[in-house]
């Protein structure tokens, strides 16, 4: 059943955030599934109220599974857990608790009071990734990073021309849609945006409800006002970091509807980036390139996810770009190792996902 409520939050996707991913399962006390919920943000009603509604009455006595602990306040709607206690829901099985300071905890203990037996950590390794990027903005207050490349067999990027397009097939080329899909934002360095004159579209023709909002890294303000990303803010969110002070280039961005913001020490302080996306409400940002902006990340130690989409070709060269540029390790004992890995193949690609095990500032 908690399976079942997982399934069923994952149709949120893209359509939620900044909340999470919820779903709910409503089984009667004869163990019959009489009510399903899926939360999705414009619709406002919670899945739990929507599979309770679902269950007309055949709740009482029941249990429901819930992807996420229910909230115990008044938001945009009714706390969830009234409407659990007002149906005589008997048991509320849910993995985790929500990180939102509002809900944590709160929601488990209102049950309690009201004599609903509370069981959590079912699935909740699966309930925690499924809302990584929701528990990562609330407790680290900036949006979840997961750096995606495309490389050859011997790491490269482009050739030692610069060319770049394409190195991974075509399979691989729609996966990196569906992943553009699952976040708020992305995000290139100035060189990329010049030399790509990259879209930075989701092309993967699912629903969200915000456009994804295109980041670039730019000090020196070299994107050109006829890159596609300027031609099209008007109609696409698009952030510029930079520190330059040129005020005609910034105005003639501003016009064409690009934000451009100014923090201290310039886009070249990405813990300063990306909390103020975290400020913006976005949650997450996937982090495309080029070799110079993802080994600052690296450096920095601000990547969350990797995901590496590896093309069976191999360009060779000392000057052709590898993947992660900066200091990168020093020695092999401090390189970052990936764990719960994740190897696909798409068409004759690999893509290899993983986790790195990061400790900053003492949290994991
Ligand atoms: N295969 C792939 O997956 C993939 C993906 C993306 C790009 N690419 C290729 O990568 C190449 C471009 O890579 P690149 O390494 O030359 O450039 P890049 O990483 O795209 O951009 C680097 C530039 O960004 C600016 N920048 C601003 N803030 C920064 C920060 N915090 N850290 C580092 N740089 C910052 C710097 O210029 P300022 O000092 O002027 O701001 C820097 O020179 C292109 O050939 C592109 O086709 C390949």
């Amino acid at each position: 059943m908690m399976r079942r409520a997982l399934e069923l939050a994952s149709c949120g996707i893209s359509q939620v955030s900044p909340s999470p991913l919820v779903g709910c399962v409503i089984v009667s006390e004869a163990g019959e599934v009489v009510g399903e919920g899926c939360y999705i943000y414009d619709k406002v009603s919670h899945a739990e109220t929507i599979a309770l509604a679902q269950a007309n009455g055949k709740a009482k006595g029941g249990t429901a599974y819930v992807s996420l602990e229910p909230h115990a306040h008044y938001g945009r709607t009714k706390p969830c857990t009234e409407a659990l206690i007002n149906a005589e829901i008997k048991r509320v099985v849910a993995p985790i608790e929500d990180p939102n300071p509002l809900v944590s905890g709160k929601g488990f203990q209102a049950l309690r009071e009201n004599g609903i037996e509370v069981v959590t950590g079912i699935l909740a390794e699966e309930a925690e990734k499924q809302n990584e990027k929701f528990i990562h903005w609330h407790k680290m207050k900036r949006p979840f990073v997961h750096l995606k490349m495309a490389i050859s067999l011997d790491g490269r990027i482009a050739t030692r021309t610069g060319d770049s397009r394409w190195i991974t097939g075509e399979e691989s080329r729609k996966k990196s849609h569906e992943l553009r899909h699952e976040y708020d934002a992305i995000l290139v360095g100035a060189n990329t945006a010049v030399i790509d004159n990259p879209s930075l579209t989701d092309r993967s023709g699912k629903p969200r409800r915000r456009l994804l909002e295109r980041v670039v890294l730019d000090n020196s303000l070299r994107i050109s006002l006829n890159s596609q990303l300027v031609l099209t803010a008007k109609e696409i969110p698009t952030i510029i970091f930079t520190e330059n002070k040129n005020n005609e280039k910034i105005e003639d961005l501003e016009t064409e509807g690009v934000k451009v913001i100014q923090i201290a020490e310039g886009a070249r302080n990405l813990f300063g980036v990306l909390q103020e996306l975290g400020k913006r409400e976005l949650t997450s940002v996937l982090v495309e390139g080029g070799t110079e902006i993802a080994g600052a990340f690296y450096d920095a130690k601000l990547i969350n996810k990797f995901s590496f989409f590896i093309a069976p070709i191999v360009i060779g060269g000392r000057d052709a770009p590898t993947a992660i540029g900066g200091k990168g390790a020093t020695v092999l004992a401090n390189a970052m190792r990936l764990r719960n890995v994740e190897i696909k193949q798409n068409g004759e690609d690999l893509e290899v996902t993983g986790y790195p095990l990061l400790v900053v500032n003492g949290e994991r």
